[in-house]
């Protein structure tokens, strides 16, 4: 009965429209903003294994390191490690609040120049770090790049693309996230194999380049044609949506852009209104598919491979090769994502790969346990190490064509005009506080829950999956302007969704009133 709670996707509209060139070249450029979080995501990891860069600034974890008889589980748990990773999720939280306004004020693509500009800054400091501090001030300030740019990058693909191939044109973020986890983790390979500090110097530095990209990205592309209506440019959104799209013949899907801006004009504070119970349900999907994303453990994979590739007893320099392998899967099994999510829907994609995530990750659990069971000593065999590193790739797999993409994709596109800007601000700040926490607590975890962990986050895909299954409704094909009619139909939502607010927009209700 998958799908049994909504009867069939309501407010689907057929717009004119071409794939013209234009649209695909903005949204491409758009989709940079991931790189700079991707890089990010892909250097930590293998940075925080590399001997001089812990010799030089955590030293302490470097000889327990060094320290044949530790406990494996326990091998690099260290508060302040931890918090060189995750102290960038913290200010990516608070920017993400700030950058709402600005996206919301002065356009998309604004927010997004300001986001490649703190994370240039931020890589310089990093890349000629010379203390802990200069070292935690680098992170903050790549940290308030990513929170500009993933509040913002996100909603400008959303509404630039033709309500058909939204899901695609939107997924291309997390193409560009995933591509940047994998240059990242390329560079770290070979940097990792300098002698001296050289080497993470590098790879911290590099992040400058997607940074570069962003901005002039950035200062290079149009705003999108919604926001130029919520700023007043009716005109020039007319002359870009018809050059989006392609035709002159736009006049159906101007008009509800326009009805859901007059609609929104009555909404003076996006962040009291949020809490209205008609958007609760907006409400309820922004707060919990972030925090779910985060459950799956995907950034355990992410930030940590190589350590656990390590803990399992690879050498250092196999150990960055099997996190490169796990990327490039990731990247890969994305595109599954980009060419059926439009076609088979958000539900089976989600409902597909939490149910492949959580047996791959009970399997993983298991043989962990088997072989290092409680007291976590002992050695694996290499058979064994590589059936657990096939059994990564395979959740892998299933986070990358459901949660990664879909994680991004579905709040961008649930939330009318008026509180769109407010509610992906809620998105990516839900998002990275448990990026946060997960990167926090991830080691200590590991050290004391130990195989554990691992069922730990299979129980959260088994809710997230019932969630789903129960909660969502399918939002394909449905323009983003329209998506009050999904919510009304829903059998929870419903009863939230006042009549009004689907039969018709604004502009209409106040000619029935005069
Ligand atoms: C998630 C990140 C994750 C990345 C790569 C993104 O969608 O938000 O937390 O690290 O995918 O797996």
């Amino acid at each position: 009965m998958a799908g049994g709670f909504v009867s069939q996707t309501p407010g689907v509209r057929n717009y004119n429209y071409k794939l013209t060139p234009k649209v695909f070249v903005t949204c491409f450029i758009g989709a940079f903003g991931g790189l700079i979080f991707g890089y990010d995501l892909g250097i930590s990891g293998g940075v925080t294994s590399m001997e001089p860069f812990l010799e030089e600034f955590f030293p302490d974890v470097y000889k327990k390191m060094k320290n044949a008889h530790e406990n494996e589980y326990c091998r690099f748990d260290s508060e302040l490690l931890t918090l060189f990773t995750s102290s960038l999720y913290v200010a990516a939280l608070i920017s993400s609040l700030f950058a709402s306004t600005i996206t919301r004020v002065f356009g998309r693509k604004w927010s997004m120049f300001l986001g490649g500009f703190t994370f240039f800054i931020g890589s310089a400091f990093n890349g000629f770090a010379q203390n802990i501090a200069m070292l935690l001030i680098g992170r903050i300030l790549l940290g308030f790049g990513v929170g500009f740019a993933n509040q913002s990058v996100p909603v400008y693909l959303s509404e630039m693309a033709p309500p058909n191939l939204r899901g695609a044109f939107n997924n291309g973020f997390q193409v560009a996230i995933i591509f940047g986890i994998v240059v990242a983790t390329i560079i770290n390979y070979f940097t990792a194999q300098m002698k001296g500090n050289i080497g993470w110097r590098i790879s911290l530095g590099l992040a400058c380049v997607p940074a570069v990209m962003i901005m002039i990205g950035a200062l290079i592309l149009p705003d999108t044609p919604n926001s130029l209506i919520e700023r007043g440019y009716t005109e020039e959104a007319k002359q870009m949506l018809q050059s989006i799209r392609g035709t002159n013949e736009v006049d159906e899907e101007f008009q509800d852009l326009i009805d859901a801006s007059e609609e929104s004009k009555q909404v003076k504070h996006p962040w009291k209104n949020i809490l209205l119970p008609r958007y609760r349900p907006q409400l309820i999907m922004t707060c919990f598919i972030p925090f779910f994303q985060q459950l799956t453990g995907i950034n355990v994979i992410t930030f940590y491979a190589p350590v656990l590739f390590q803990t399992l007893g690879f050498g250092s320099k196999a150990s960055l090769l099997s996190a490169m392998v796990t990327g490039i899967i990731e990247l890969l099994c994305t595109f599954v994502s980009v060419f059926t999510v439009d076609r088979f829907g958000r539900r089976v994609l989600f409902l597909q790969g939490g149910i492949q995530m959580l047996i791959s990750q009970i399997a993983i659990g298991a043989m962990i346990g088997v072989k290092f069971g409680v007291a976590g000593t002992g050695n694996i065999g290499k058979s064994d190490a590589n059936l657990i590193v096939a059994l990564i790739c395979i959740y892998v797999a299933g986070f990358a064509w459901s949660w990664g993409p879909l994680g991004w994709l579905v709040p961008s596109e649930i939330s009318p005009l008026e509180i769109r800007s407010a509610a992906q601000a809620i998105n990516v700040s839900v998002n990275m506080f448990f990026t946060f926490l997960v990167a926090q607590l991830f080691l200590t975890m590991l050290c004391h829950m130990k195989f554990g962990l691992f069922f730990f986050f299979a129980f959260f895909v088994v809710i997230m999956t019932i969630f789903i299954y129960m909660m969502l409704p399918e939002t394909k094909n449905v323009p983003i302007e329209e998506m009050n009619r999904v919510w009304k139909a829903h059998w929870f939502w419903g009863k939230f969704i006042p009549d009004e607010a689907v039969n018709m927009g604004a502009a209409e209700m106040q000619q029935k009133s005069v």
